[in-house]
């Protein structure tokens, strides 16, 4: 098939252009881009007004099978996906059984092929995500893992997370880390802080996140390791990585929306729909990610797409799962408070959704040129909406943004050539 996608905005972040071009779609890959293409055959697409970028890569998503099917399925979070403008998701291995096998990155490779949407399931560094006994990355890594972690479930043994950032390295296999001391945070909902003293409830320390951050960079800097820092939410967790890219350490970093949106301040208002892991901070905090992202210290931006029941997140702070969805709100939410807001340029912010992510994992991703695979996401940058959940794809409803006016609409996303996503 042949598409011509006429008069947009065209945005390759990885090579800088951003200029009014046309691009021609043949099948899989980009056949050309370019002021004057003219094909009589092709099928015109007319994206006057519009912009016309990579496909949206996101690094950090949890897709929830096997296991938790009542959460979302590969289909649901892949439609999700899509209607995001996103065509390449990292699948989070915290799924029943844990995805810490080649045939369970196989089992997933296999449900997300009929969405279109192209899915990278990640393996677990532990069997189990127990934190005992490392997996094998070589067979994870032969079957088409791009990464291994174990969101969620963080390493807390040393000298295991030291074998790990070894063989890693070994394999050229980057380590997703989530950061937070799980002796420090048990099972509480809410950060620290002002918050948890007014609700008399035991919270998540910065510390336990900061801690960990500190300890994989020491080991990284030890070993000439790579380690990739998950959702970095603190000022302190922030000021470490900018200080060991500082002195070279091959250390990168993520972070979401919601921690530069988003203060401790919402699970007073919003409940266990605020509950996430790392937790929201404070004011200070979200400042000091807002400043990570202006100087580059954060390298990406992810959803940690995280869908949960309704029923789950009824229930009280202390008892409710963290997480929230993500997918079918990114691109307004970068686009509205990083790039309308003057921090960031409209290439900056779609680099840190696109290129970025497939560099770091070596993704045939995130680029929009002649030769690369044909993902494309179209949208009015400009054009305001309203959150509302009951439209999403997502079975996964738990969104703190509910009823937020933002800006920035996808109108299509096309994936390996097909449309996969249209507006209306
Ligand atoms: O809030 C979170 N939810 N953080 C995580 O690390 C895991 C995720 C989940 O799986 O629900
Ligand atoms: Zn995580």
């Amino acid at each position: 098939m042949e598409l011509l996608i006429k008069g947009g905005r065209v945005l390759d972040p990885a090579s800088g252009l951003d200029a009014r071009m046309n691009v021609l779609v043949r099948d899989a890959k980009i056949a050309a881009v370019g002021k004057n293409i003219q094909v009589p055959t092709a099928t015109v697409l007319d994206a006057a007004g519009l912009v016309v970028a990579p496909g949206l890569v996101d690094m950090h998503v949890h897709l929830r099978e096997p296991g938790f099917e009542a959460k979302e399925t590969v289909a649901t979070g892949c439609a999700a996906a899509a209607r995001g403008g996103f065509t390449s998701v990292v699948a989070m291995p915290n799924t029943n059984p844990v995805t810490d096998t080649p045939e369970i990155i196989r089992l997933v490779q296999e449900k997300a092929a009929p969405t279109g949407v192209h899915v990278y399931p990640a393996g677990a560094v532990s069997v189990g995500e127990k934190g005992q006994q490392l997996t094998d990355f070589a067979a994870l890594k032969a079957a088409g893992a791009p990464a291994v972690t174990d969101d969620g479930n963080p390493i807390q043994n040393n000298a295991l997370m030291r074998q790990a950032l070894q063989q890693a390295k070994a394999l050229g296999l980057p380590i997703l880390d989530h950061c937070e001391d799980r002796d420090m945070v048990a099972n509480y909902g809410v950060n620290e802080g002002a918050v948890s003293r007014q609700l008399g409830l035991p919270g998540r320390p910065a510390v336990a996140e900061e801690l960990q951050i500190m300890r994989d960079v020491m080991l990284a800097e030890e070993l000439g390791a790579r380690v990739h820092i998950c959702h970095i939410s603190t000022a302190r967790g922030i000021d470490i990585v900018r200080q060991a890219k500082a002195r070279g350490v091959a250390v990168t970093c993520e972070t979401c929306p919601q921690y530069f949106w988003l203060t401790e301040d919402e699970v007073l208002r919003q409940g266990a729909l605020a509950r996430v892991n790392p937790p929201l901070r404070t004011a200070a905090d979200v400042e000091a990610v807002r400043q990570g992202l202006a100087d580059g210290t954060i390298d990406v931006l992810v959803t940690d797409h995280a869908p949960h029941t309704a029923e789950e997140k009824a229930r009280p702070l202390p008892d409710a799962p963290s997480g929230m969805v993500g997918l079918e709100t990114a691109l307004a939410l970068n686009l509205t408070g990083l790039y309308h807001s003057g921090l960031l340029s409209l290439l900056e912010v779609i680099g840190r959704m696109t290129c970025r992510p497939a560099e770091l994992l070596a993704l045939p991703a995130g680029r929009l040129c002649e030769g690369a695979r044909s993902d494309i996401v179209i949208f009015d940058p400009d054009k305001p909406w309203t959150v509302d959940c009951n439209q999403f794809a997502s079975k996964g409803h738990n969104t703190p943004f509910q009823g937020k006016n933002l800006r920035g609409k996808v109108k299509m996303t096309i994936s390996s050539g097909k449309i996969i996503y249209q507006e209306g």
